[in-house]
């Protein structure tokens, strides 16, 4: 695909912004793409990085990367008019609210941009939009005003630099009825929600990140446990989203 921007949105989170084919129809929020990095040569495995955003029609797709090695110092380098080979829509994203009622949505990080698409589909469906999302501080914090045009946002940083201050199950009231709570961000906080919400009938689905080699299901690289710690999914095939019932936290 083409790139036709790559913008700085923090210190170190960049959106770089793609065009051209792509089986947009395919796309369900949550899904990812695998990003050659290169011509392959120095760095044999693609990175995997969520679609943040993408437009059928417009035919575009954002991705929203933190710099932390090799793959994404690479992708910050990329400038309008050069072309990046992605690989997707790859994985499970999250599926439809499976009843009525209100949604709330809680992203942590770079867990964060996969739930702006999703944000985008479910406010395009008139869905009610509760969005939590948790920064370490006030540097660290984007798309906020995004997420705003399409739900009521609260924005937590761990120092309190903006918005409320701590992590984002403090900022979760028990006023509200939810019915489906769709979540990525760092397995802590993953977990710290479901425990939150035990006892609850809250549908709950989280993304999970792991390191992966060949993001199709073939290696086995990248697998957490199921429920009962029986057998293994794969993250990148079988997820990344799951069910919070479905896998061990
Ligand atoms: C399904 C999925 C979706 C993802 N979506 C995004 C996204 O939208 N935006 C984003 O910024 N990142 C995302 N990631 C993480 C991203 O893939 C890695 O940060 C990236 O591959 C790092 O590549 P690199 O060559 O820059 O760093 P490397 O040189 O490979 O690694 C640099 C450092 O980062 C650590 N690291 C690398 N990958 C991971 C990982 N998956 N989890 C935890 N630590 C890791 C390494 O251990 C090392 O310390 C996603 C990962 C998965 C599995
Ligand atoms: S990365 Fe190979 S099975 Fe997931």
């Amino acid at each position: 695909m083409l790139v036709q921007g790559n913008r700085r949105l923090t210190s170190d989170i960049w959106v770089l912004d793609l065009v051209g084919e792509f089986p947009y129809d395919k796309v369900t929020p949550g899904q990812f793409v695998h990003v050659l990095i290169g011509d392959g040569t120095a760095h044999p495995l693609r990175r995997p990085i969520s679609i943040a955003s993408c437009d059928p029609v417009g035919k575009t797709l954002s991705l929203v990367y933190r710099v932390v090695g090799d793959g994404t110092k690479w992708m910050r380098e990329r400038r309008p008019g050069e072309t990046i080979d992605v690989l997707g829509p790859l994985g499970h994203g999250f599926p439809a609210p499976q009843r009525p009622g209100p949604v709330l949505i809680v992203g942590g990080g770079v867990g964060v941009p996969p739930l702006y698409q999703l944000a985008k589909v479910l406010h395009a469906q008139n869905v009610e939009l509760d969005i939590v999302l948790g920064f370490k501080d006030h540097g660290d914090v984007f798309w906020a005003d995004e997420f705003g045009k399409l739900g009521h946002v609260t924005i937590c940083t761990e120092d309190g630099s903006v918005g409320r201050p701590g992590f984002v199950t403090e900022a979760l009231g028990d006023d509200r009825d939810w019915a489906t709570l769709y979540s990525c961000g760092p397995r802590s906080m993953l977990k710290a929600l479901k425990t939150h919400f035990q006892g609850t009938d809250i549908q709950g689905y989280v993304s999970l990140e792991e390191r992966m080699a060949c993001g199709i299901g073939a290696c086995w690289g990248c697998t957490c446990e199921n429920a009962d710690q029986s057998e293994a999914r794969r993250i990148c095939k079988d997820g990344p989203v799951f069910s919070w019932e479905e896998i061990q936290l």
